[in-house]
């Protein structure tokens, strides 16, 4: 394939912008943590600080500041006494983290497969899933979009059956109008590295219930309640250390101050993207629910349609766009077909307490067909990417330019 002619050096305007953005705010705040000698939260006032504003931003009654997204669900899980044996709905199309956190607790991950449009659970799915033994349902906001979470809510309070939003990728995200978290019993966010409010590792949990808001403040915090004098070496229930620092609480606040102005640049990109790609037969653009009113835009994930390309497999184009230096990934493998689903039943004993051949039985149930398709097919661009200069998507124009010219 001749694509040398490409490959020059990208001008600056045209290259992926650097991830994170920081500037002396970051410095200030960090610097003043650690002048004040006061880096954990139990005596500083950094961490409590960005709670307060995060849940101001979401919308949440209760906002707590954990060590990043999985620990989130897995607060989430424990405060709503997930155990052994416990089924909880997850999609198949999501970070691993999602169903790590329900093997912590020696539940049963069951898979709904996913909507091929939207890549996002699929309601219908949900509801053939759903059995005596369902304890909560996570709904994924995959990539910052939101999928049928009106629909999912729905199943959920029929059956009264939790639902907690995996938003670790949807920050600013909105379902009619209203931020994602608190739509569920509990919400959950990650700042991990990559995502869009970063702090390195980091992660929240949001909920309107403050019942289970005392409680999850009690688990991350090993046990130990807002308790009073006297109380605080009696415990209620079994938690873990899942706090965050006094530096990331303010690292946070400092990134804060640009979340929106960034989410307004990646919108418009993925905007340029949207009308870019529509001139493309075989490169299609996932969509979000008729309700989701805002799209936090992760990850820009488009279908690449090999038929309509002579066959050529998608990690072909995917060469080709590294060769116009335009970074695009073939995104997530299969998440049901992993060996590490198998490897945790068996040696977690799971076969002897839910019967001969149960793995077996579960791979038949969680089979998620869509899912498998859709991980063949989809094609991935950063959140970062989505923060560039006019003459990147100009460059990323002409590389797909090129390739449809080669057919
Ligand atoms: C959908 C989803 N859930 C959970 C997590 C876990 O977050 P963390 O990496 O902060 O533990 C991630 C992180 O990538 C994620 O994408």
């Amino acid at each position: 394939m001749q694509y040398a002619a490409e490959t020059a050096k990208a001008t600056d305007a045209e290259t992926v912008p650097s991830w994170p953005v920081f500037d002396e705010r970051e410095e200030d705040s960090v610097t003043r943590v650690l002048k004040s000698a006061k880096w954990g939260r139990g005596n500083g006032t950094a961490v409590a600080s960005f709670e307060e504003r995060y849940a101001n931003l979401t919308g949440a009654k209760h906002c707590l500041a954990v060590a990043n997204g999985t620990s989130a669900l897995i607060v989430a899980l424990g405060v709503l006494g997930i155990g052994p044996g416990d089924e909880v709905i997850v999609p198949p199309y999501t970070f691993i983290a999602t169903v790590n956190a329900v093997l912590r607790f020696n539940a049963i991950p069951i898979f709904a497969d996913i909507d091929p449009a939207t890549l996002q659970m699929d309601p219908k799915r949900v509801e053939e899933q759903i059995t005596p033994r369902t304890r909560a349902i996570i709904m994924v906001h995959m990539a910052g979009g939101v999928g049928e979470l009106g629909q999912v809510i729905e199943i959920g309070r029929k059956r009264n059956i939790p639902v907690i939003e995996d938003a670790a990728q949807a920050h600013l995200a909105e379902w009619q109008g209203k931020h994602v978290g608190p739509h569920g019993t509990l919400g959950c966010f990650s700042f991990q590295a990559s995502k869009n409010l970063n702090s390195g590792e980091g992660g929240a949990v949001v909920t309107n219930d403050s019942a289970l808001a005392e409680k999850a403040f009690a688990f991350h915090n090993n046990s130990r309640g807002r308790t009073q004098p006297g109380t605080e070496f009696h415990y209620e229930m079994s938690g873990a250390n899942l706090r965050l620092t006094e530096f990331q609480g303010a690292l946070l606040t400092a990134q804060m101050s640009r979340i929106e102005s960034q989410a307004l640049r990646r919108a418009g990109n993925a905007k340029v993207l949207d009308q870019m790609l529509g001139k493309v037969d075989g490169l299609t653009p996932y969509r979000v629910a008729k309700d989701c009113t805002r799209n936090a835009y992760h990850l820009y994930m488009f279908r690449y349609d090999a038929a309509k390309f002579g066959g050529k497999p998608r990690a072909a184009f995917l060469k080709a766009m590294a060769q116009h230096k335009v970074p695009a990934s073939a995104g997530y493998a299969p998440l049901q077909d992993e060996p590490f689903l198998q490897n945790t039943f068996d040696s977690r004993g799971y076969e002897f307490a839910y019967g001969k051949n149960y793995f077996r039985k579960w791979r038949k149930r969680n089979d998620c067909p869509v899912n498998r398709k859709a991980c063949g097919e989809a094609v991935w661009f950063t959140q970062n990417l989505l923060l560039g200069e006019p003459a990147l998507f100009a460059r990323i124009e002409k590389a797909i330019a090129a390739w449809v010219k080669m057919g």
